[in-house]
């Protein structure tokens, strides 16, 4: 969250949170330090049409759309700026929802954005029906009561077709998390002595528990990796710590135990929202996909192949009445889903990570692949198994080499001619306000593309080379110039490595010139492609 006293004042000339939110609730839920500046594809309603196709289910069409917990409102604000979707959503920590309403205002789009808890909000009697409601990094950080109220919500406003998507910390996976976890939230809870805020009881817990992993303890012996994970968590901004660990609940759940609750309202499995999940046969040997095979039940199997991979997180759909695809949906399906190349196309690799380590495409699949896309253009799943008609590639291996360089983040889905029309001008907005923000605070580093209909990667930095760009200065170097200034009236240099320093004034030269001309000849053509500018 910027310190820009501007946000500051609109905090206190709004309503105070404790008048839509029960005190229980905050007193669960960590309020004092802001969720990171987040954006997350996960969300995008553009990526259900293209798993469904994957999962032979029949995706509905999205008209309305709900996110629950939406944090800072960057995924909620980009969507809606990036579609003709009307969203709606809630999170009861004001600061986030000022933010929110920002992005907004300068994008002009009429999401409602509300600062209600879940019990208020989910109780409202003015929302419409949704075709989409998600929830991301919400469901194992809250209370029992809080799930049963969404579970609620999910069954009375989540229309015949709809889809919702939770994702939460999955078991078996985060079972060696849960004692660190424990100690850490305990020890920021309980310990006796004066610890000041919680970035301090952040850091103190951690200390911690690393003082108690080194006297050797049995735990560490039936857990292994505790200090690897301890480690790992050192590394984590506190923005994100707080909001991970040191909340009342947290609770990783078992796939089978999250259906039982799911079911009720009327909710089944569709399919996982992490693409390389659709593509087991990579990742596991013959013997896991025999083992596999030989059970019946499909919630059983699902949750036997999380312990195969020893699964730390699920993102899934679940729906209502699902349809499978038909011949005719497909064909529908092939035709409107459009992928978008956002990364440098002589960059691209055809290795991926899967749950098991490295995996890779054959190059003479991917490669012509790619090369129908180097144009930087939106081209049709259709026309690009066309495109490559003469190498006999089934349309089923075009789907898996896209949807591998989606999960990459190297492609992109994209919206339609018409709809990227349509909302240009809102995305325009909201990066033309990102921009004038980004000269004041480094927080927020992403922009939104009309054509993707979400976030596309733009640090700080390169905001500025924008900025220095639109302002019609000449070259890239200029643009560089203009960035060191902001940077230096900003914080006396410019931001180097390591968080909170500065590059040496000696150094920024010859380094940002190189970065800036690679950029300039590199990422900005791309961004300039997703008409971010
Ligand atoms: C871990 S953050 C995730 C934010 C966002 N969904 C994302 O993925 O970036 C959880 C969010 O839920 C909000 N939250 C927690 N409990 C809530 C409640 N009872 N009612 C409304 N919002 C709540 C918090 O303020 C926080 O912004």
């Amino acid at each position: 969250m910027t310190d820009n006293p501007i946000f500051e004042v609109d905090v206190l000339s709004r309503p105070s949170v404790a008048a839509s939110s029960s005190q229980s609730d905050n007193d669960r839920y960590v309020t004092d330090i802001t969720y990171t500046m987040n954006y997350k594809p996960e969300i995008n309603p553009l990526l259900i049409d293209f798993s469904f196709l994957l999962a032979g289910l029949r995706a509905p069409s999205i008209k309305t759309a709900c996110e629950l917990g939406f944090g800072q409102g960057l995924s909620l604000n980009f969507h809606a700026a990036g579609s003709t979707i009307s969203w709606y959503g809630n999170d009861f920590n004001l600061k986030h929802v000022l933010f929110a309403e920002e992005l907004a205002k300068a994008s002009g789009t009429n999401c409602l954005l509300s600062p209600q808890a879940f019990r208020a909000f989910c109780a409202r009697d003015d929302l419409p029906d949704f075709d989409f409601i998600c929830l991301h990094g919400i469901w194992s950080w809250i209370d029992d009561e809080n799930r049963s109220i969404i579970v609620e919500f999910l069954q009375r406003k989540l229309k015949p077709g709809g889809v919702a998507y939770v994702s939460y910390n999955a078991l078996p996976g985060m079972t060696d998390v849960m004692p660190i976890r424990k100690m850490l939230s305990e020890h920021a809870s309980l310990a006796n002595h004066d610890e000041g805020d919680l970035a301090s009881k952040i850091e103190n817990a951690i200390a911690f528990v690393e003082k108690f992993l080194a006297i050797n303890p049995k735990l560490s012996s039936s857990f292994p990796h505790m200090m690897q994970r301890l480690n790992h968590i050192k590394k984590q901004p506190k923005q994100y710590l707080a909001h991970e660990y040191f909340n009342s609940d947290w609770k990783p759940v078992h796939f089978t135990d999250m259906k039982s609750v799911l079911e009720p309202a009327g909710l089944q499995f569709a399919c996982s929202a992490n693409l390389i999940d659709h593509f087991s046969d990579i990742y596991l040997d013959q013997d896991q996909i025999d083992f596999l095979n030989s059970i019946d039940d499909v919630s059983m199997r699902e949750s036997m192949k999380d312990s195969i991979i020893n699964q730390q997180f699920r993102a899934d759909y679940w729906i209502k009445d699902p349809q499978p695809l038909s011949p005719a949906d497909k064909d529908a399906a092939l035709k409107a889903i459009r992928v978008v190349l956002v990364k440098d196309f002589e960059k691209m690799t055809p290795e991926f990570m899967t749950y098991m380590g490295t995996a890779s495409l054959h190059q003479s699949v991917c490669d012509p692949i790619l090369a129908v896309l180097s144009d930087y253009k939106p081209h049709s799943l259709h026309d690009i198994h066309q495109a490559v008609e003469a190498l006999s590639l089934s349309i089923e291996q075009v789907l898996r080499v896209v949807a591998i360089f989606i999960a990459k983040e190297d492609l992109a889905l994209a919206n339609s001619d018409e709809v990227i029309e349509q909302v240009s001008h809102s995305c325009e907005r909201i990066n033309t306000y990102l921009l004038a923000r980004g000269t004041i605070a480094d927080d927020v580093n992403y922009m939104v593309s009309p054509l993707t209909g979400g976030g596309v990667l733009v640090p700080n930095i390169e905001q500025l080379y924008l900025v220095g760009r639109r302002r019609k200065l000449p070259d890239p170097v200029s643009w560089m110039k203009f960035a060191w200034d902001v940077n230096y009236s900003r914080i006396g240099g410019i931001l180097g490595e390591e968080p909170g320093s500065t590059m040496p004034e000696d150094d920024f030269g010859d380094e940002l010139k190189a970065h800036v001309h690679q950029w300039g000849g590199k990422k900005l053509p791309i961004l300039l492609a997703l008409k971010i500018k």
